[in-house]
């Protein structure tokens, strides 16, 4: 049986892939701020042979180690990682905070690099797997307000090149999801801001949104996580350096 570690499960994204990879018969080990949530999730899932929650932030190497001896303790390795927690802060140059800047860079390139620094190693033991990172389409678009966040993500980018040359000796695929709008907490927040400061509701953000896309609708976070599990499993094995 297949395990996978998960940063940021709690919610979004990262919880939708929580579920893809329990339904498909993986283990799961996972990470997140979110405690309360979590374990509301957990407790629902009821699956306390296949599931582990640790609590712990990314952007601290240490919550991080202690994470993932947690899970090569209870699954006895790691086959894949998703290395997907991150945040959005609304800024331009000319007005973020030395606090806020930090809070981007530490979060999403360093939570990022800290995981994989702390899972590869057992990737590496475990004879190859595969790394899954969650970048975005501002890894090639500017987008307004989102000056940290295009940059965060556009290492990403960089991140994900780089160890797809390094690792392949190892049998290590290293790929990105690069999506659109995904209908998650975190654009609901940015939404509920934007509305405060615009007068408008939340609903009209979202029917904004939606008519940007091709189909007439953003995305979900069960489709990112099709995409995920692809990537991470066997059936993804000509894939690496790709978003
Ligand atoms: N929603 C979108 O439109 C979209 C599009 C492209 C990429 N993404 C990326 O997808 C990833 C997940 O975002 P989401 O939309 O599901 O958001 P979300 O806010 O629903 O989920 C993010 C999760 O990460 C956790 N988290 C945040 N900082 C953390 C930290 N330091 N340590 C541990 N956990 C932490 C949060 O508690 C939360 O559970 C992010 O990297 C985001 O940039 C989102």
């Amino acid at each position: 049986m297949k395990t996978i570690f998960i940063t940021g499960g709690a919610t979004g994204i990262g919880e939708a892939s929580v579920r893809k990879f329990l339904d498909e018969g993986w283990n799961v080990g996972f990470m997140d701020l979110n405690a309360a949530q979590a374990v509301r999730n957990i407790e629902k899932l009821n699956l306390p042979d296949r599931l582990l929650f640790i609590e712990g932030d990314t952007r601290k190497r240490d919550d991080l180690k202690r994470a993932v001896n947690a899970v090569v303790e209870k699954f006895g390795g790691i086959d894949s990682v998703f290395a997907n927690a991150g945040i959005h802060r609304c800024n331009t140059i000319l007005d973020i905070s030395d606090e806020e800047l930090d809070l981007m860079v530490q979060t999403n390139i360093y939570g990022t690099v800290n995981t994989l620094r702390e899972t590869i190693p057992f990737l590496i033991k475990a004879g190859g797997g595969s790394v899954v990172i969650n970048a975005s389409d501002q890894w090639f678009v500017g987008k307004p307000h989102s000056f940290a966040y295009g940059m965060t993500k556009g290492a990403l980018g960089q991140i994900t090149r780089s160890l797809a040359i390094d690792l392949g000796k190892y049998g290590i695929r290293v790929n990105a999801v690069c999506a659109g709008t995904i209908h998650t907490p975190l654009v609901d927040n940015l939404f509920e801001k934007f509305s405060k400061a615009e007068n408008k509701s939340v609903a009209e953000y979202w029917e904004e949104e939606n008519a940007l896309y091709a189909r007439g609708k953003v995305g979900t976070p069960e489709e990112v996580a099709e995409l995920v599990y692809f990537l991470a499993s066997d059936k993804a094995s000509f894939c690496t350096g790709g978003h």
